[in-house]
C-alpha cells in the first residue's frame, strides 16, 4: 500500500496564506522521501458541519443499533476518521484566529475524536487509538503572538489534542510574528531541515 499524506489546511485565505505556503512546502519534502505517495486534500476552510445533538447521540449509540438516519448522520465524520486512520504523515496548517485555533479547525477536531474510534477511556486513564501516523507536521502562524508565549492557546492544544488521540511525533513549524516580515516563514521551513 502506498505511503499516503494527510494535508489539512484551515486558513480562510487563498491568495496569501503562510500556512498554505508552509503545508505545501512540507509535503512537496515528504514527496521527496516518497514519490508515490497519494495526497489527500484536507480544506476544512471549506466548511466542516459543528457536531449537533443528534450527531452526539448517534456517537453514543452502539454501531449495530444505529438507525439509518443516525448512519447517514455520522457518515461524514465516518469519512474524515479514515481519512486520518489511513494516513501515514499528518501536515496541518494552524494559524492563530483569536488566540486559538480557527473555528473550523475546532469543528474537524470535534468530528474526529469518537470514544471506541480515535480515542478509549480505560482505569489507565484517556488511551489514544490513532497509531498510524508516523510523524505530524503543524504550521502555526500569528501576527504578533510568539509561539508558546502565555497567550499562545493554539500550540499546546493542538499538540495535547493529537497526543490525546495518540498522535505524539509532532514537529511544529513556527511562523509566529509575522507582522516582523515574510522572513519568518523561511525560518521555519530552515528550523524543520536543521532540527
Ligand atoms: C480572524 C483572525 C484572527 C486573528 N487573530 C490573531 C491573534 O489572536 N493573534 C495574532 O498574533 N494574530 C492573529 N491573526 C493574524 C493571523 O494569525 C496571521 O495573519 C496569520 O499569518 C494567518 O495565517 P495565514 O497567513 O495562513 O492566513 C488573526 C487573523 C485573523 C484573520
Amino acid at each position: 500500500m502506498s505511503v499516503r499524506i494527510l494535508k489539512i489546511n484551515s486558513s480562510a485565505r487563498y491568495a496569501d496564506a503562510s500556512t498554505r505556503r508552509l503545508t505545501e512546502a512540507v509535503v512537496a519534502d515528504l514527496l521527496l522521501r516518497h514519490p508515490d505517495a497519494e495526497v489527500i486534500d484536507r480544506d476544512v476552510a471549506q466548511g466542516v458541519p459543528f457536531v449537533s445533538e443528534g450527531h452526539i447521540e448517534a456517537v453514543y449509540t452502539p454501531t449495530g443499533e444505529r438507525t439509518p438516519a443516525q448512519r447517514q448522520l455520522l457518515s461524514s465524520s465516518q469519512h474524515l476518521i479514515s481519512e486520518l486512520k489511513s494516513a501515514d504523515y499528518l501536515v496541518i496548517g494552524a494559524p492563530m484566529y483569536n488566540f486559538s485555533v480557527p473555528a473550523s479547525l475546532k469543528a474537524y477536531f470535534d468530528q474526529i475524536a469518537q470514544a471506541g474510534v480515535t480515542f478509549s477511556y480505560s482505569e489507565a486513564g484517556p488511551k489514544g487509538l490513532v497509531d498510524n501516523i508516523r510523524e505530524a507536521f503543524v504550521a502555526v502562524s500569528s501576527n504578533g503572538v510568539p509561539l508558546d508565549s502565555p497567550v499562545d492557546f493554539l500550540t499546546g492544544f493542538v499538540r495535547h489534542y493529537l497526543g490525546f488521540l495518540g498522535i505524539h511525533n509532532v514537529r511544529v513549524l513556527d511562523a509566529t510574528g509575522q507582522i516582523a516580515g515574510p522572513h519568518r516563514e523561511r525560518e521555519a521551513l530552515e528550523a524543520l531541515v536543521a532540527a
